[in-house]
């Protein structure tokens, strides 16, 4: 008897181990495709929000979720008692899209790596603006959503303002802020509109929308990883005469990777961009004061703990919780107190 009580003991604890349940959830959900897993994942969290009341923690915080993870705004209704203090959808665009034709995500777990070469797959401006409308009542009123805007593959990018702007239109009454996107290295031609005069032309067309609004819709822009020196600094400096309010920093890093015989071109997330995306954020600060938000190869308290430190307003995470797992995001909050209260 003494026996099959230590035994109940034990399984309790490991049921209790949150840790360790990950580690055996993980090996069983990695024997999927990566983009069958994250498809599952948000179902589950679909489904939870739905039936359970989970309390949200430590609301406002600065950890939130990167763009791309509810590109449609499916799951925001869970996030906050997921620990997050806000979220980034998108990236949308005017028109709904496919997005590249699958395998699309792939894990590099040795490296703890994502790659990625979705392709703005999305439902289209109209669609999750609705959606994000019924939503944002249900969530904390210090939750913050931040909308990413893009354009559609097929638009010419001599008309890729317009469609930056077409986004904003549908989200001005629901965005907490905007984020140009045009770093993705997945749609054609999209990183050569980081230049100066590109992006001053398409952050003048947001304005011009933002100004229809009664409310002030801070508007920030993200850049590739790969951008950096004297290149990085002029478009600092324009996009600070533009006026923006702030930059996010990083987007994925481009490279290639082999998959059954196949090489595809797209873009690293996680461990790799842990040093690079730390480096971008000083490397801004060193020309602005312009708030930065820190995304990139964020796994631990530690590296929140730092590029706070170094000055990012705010991180956000994306393949980190990938590996990391549901829980990762509540301990980095409950890190981040404690931080404060030294
Ligand atoms: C599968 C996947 C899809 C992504 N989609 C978008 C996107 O639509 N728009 C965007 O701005 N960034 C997108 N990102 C980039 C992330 O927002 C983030 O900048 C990047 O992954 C680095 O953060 P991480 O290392 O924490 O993942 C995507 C990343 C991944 C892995």
């Amino acid at each position: 008897v003494q026996l099959k009580r230590k035994h109940e003991i034990h399984f309790f604890k490991l049921i209790r181990n949150q840790n360790l349940m990950w580690t055996l959830l993980r090996s069983l959900l990695f024997l999927l495709p990566a983009e069958l897993t994250h498809e599952l994942a948000k179902f589950g969290m679909k489904w939870m929000s739905r039936v359970l009341f989970l309390h949200p923690i430590a609301l406002p915080n600065p950890i939130g979720l990167a763009a791309g993870f509810d590109k449609n705004c499916e799951i925001l209704e869970f996030l906050p008692a997921l620990g997050f203090g806000s979220a980034e959808i998108g990236t949308v665009t005017p028109r709904a899209q496919a997005g590249n034709p699958k395998p699309r995500l792939f894990r590099d777990s040795k490296n703890k790596n994502l790659f990625n070469r979705m392709g703005f797959n999305n439902w289209g401006s109209l669609e999750i603006a609705k959606r994000l409308r019924e939503v944002k009542p249900k969530l904390p009123a210090n939750f913050i959503v931040g909308v990413n805007l893009g354009k559609n593959k097929d638009t010419p990018d001599e008309n890729a303002a317009n469609d930056y702007a077409l986004v904003a239109k549908d989200f001005l009454d629901t965005a907490d802020y905007f984020v140009i996107n045009v770093s993705s290295p997945n749609t054609p031609g999209l990183r050569a509109l980081q230049t100066p005069e590109k992006l001053t032309s398409i952050v003048e067309a947001v304005k011009v929308e933002c100004e229809k609004s009664s409310k002030k819709i801070p508007l920030w822009v993200k850049l590739a990883p790969e951008l950096t020196g004297e290149t990085l600094k002029a478009i600092v400096l324009a996009l600070q005469s533009a006026r923006i309010d702030g930059f996010v920093l990083t987007n994925t890093v481009a490279g290639g990777f082999s998959h059954r015989g196949i090489e595809h071109t797209g873009g690293y997330s996680g461990k790799i961009l842990t040093v690079t995306a730390f480096e971008r954020l000083k490397e801004v600060k060193s020309y602005t004061s312009l708030p930065v938000i820190s995304v990139g190869g964020i796994f631990d308290a530690k590296d929140v703990h730092e590029r706070l430190k170094a000055g990012a307003s705010a991180v956000q995470i994306y393949t980190g919780w990938v590996y990391g797992g549901p829980f990762l995001i509540r301990k980095l909050v409950r890190a981040w107190k404690k931080d404060q209260r030294a």
